[in-house]
């Protein structure tokens, strides 16, 4: 019988391995007392020298294939697609997430008009100094659902340290506790049901493709992408409570009725 290994990355979004890091090795090591199989691949923003998004919109437009960068992001995007989970280890930077971070979530922005990764799950690691490291790691949790992200652990450390940062008892349970969470959580492949405010993209986006359709005016990627979802409320295979379904159709209705109000123009 072959033995199913559990493939997790990891995202490193701060520009050196500092206290944050040193927390991310915490969580690999409490994450290795439940099992030791676990394969790891380390992505370091840092390292990557991507270039600031150019905000030129063709990843919207014609389809991420056409980011002037895509020779950077498809990688990242390939790795993601392969793993079960992903951790993003990102350092508190006045209160808010790291510019290469930001930098690097501006390349992926499309993907909040066109989901997918609707089963894997994420551990969002941040410390801080003082404070804003619980702003970091929610801010990550707010977009990565959008992105279809099935479920997101936080873990938000105030290590009151600059690169010295030691876990103390205290930190190291909470770690265990969140590390084991994400763990079994991803073990179990277990999926959850999306959030109402996941719904809302997903069915407004749907909703408006037509008016983006091939052969429109103001034609876009998302008048492609979309037809595959013809009729769903969510993506196939997630779990859906008739409730929700049903919400979702009404956010559905609401973006057929706005869409043609409303048409996103570009420069053509
Ligand atoms: C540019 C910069 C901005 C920072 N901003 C904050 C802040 O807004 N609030 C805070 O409490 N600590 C702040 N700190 C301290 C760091 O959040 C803290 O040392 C954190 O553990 C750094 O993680 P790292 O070593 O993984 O980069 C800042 C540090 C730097 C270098």
């Amino acid at each position: 019988m072959e033995i199913y290994e559990m493939k997790i990355l990891i995202i490193n979004g701060s520009p050196h391995k500092g206290n944050t890091w040193r927390l991310t090795e915490e969580v690999k090591e409490q994450i290795a007392i439940l099992d030791n199989t676990v394969k790891y691949e380390e992505v370091h923003l840092s390292k990557l020298n991507l270039p600031f998004c150019t905000g030129c919109s063709a990843c919207f437009r014609k389809g991420h294939a056409f980011c002037p960068h895509n020779k950077y992001i498809q990688p990242i995007m390939d790795k993601i697609e392969g793993c079960d989970g992903v951790i993003f280890s990102v350092s508190c930077f006045q209160g808010a997430i790291t510019a290469l971070t930001k930098n690097f979530t501006d390349h992926l922005a499309f993907l909040l008009h066109r989901p997918r990764y609707f089963n894997k799950k994420a551990l969002i690691i941040s410390t801080t100094g003082g404070v804003s490291a619980n702003t970091v790691t929610q801010s990550l949790a707010n977009t990565l659902p959008g992105w279809g992200f099935n479920k997101c652990y936080q873990l938000p450390i105030v290590a009151l340290s600059w690169n010295d940062y030691k876990p103390t008892e205290k930190h190291k349970k909470k770690a265990y506790k969140i590390s084991k969470a994400f763990y079994m959580n991803l073990k179990s492949k277990k999926l959850h049901s999306p959030k109402i405010g996941v719904l809302i993209p997903f069915n407004l986006f749907q909703a408006m493709c037509e008016e983006y359709a091939p052969g429109t005016e103001y034609s876009t990627q998302d008048g492609v992408f979309w037809k595959k979802y013809v009729g769903m409320r969510y993506a196939p295979g997630i779990p859906l409570p008739i409730y929700k379904r049903a919400i979702g159709r009404i956010i559905y209705q609401i973006g057929r009725y706005l869409s043609s109000k409303m048409i996103i123009t570009y420069k053509k």
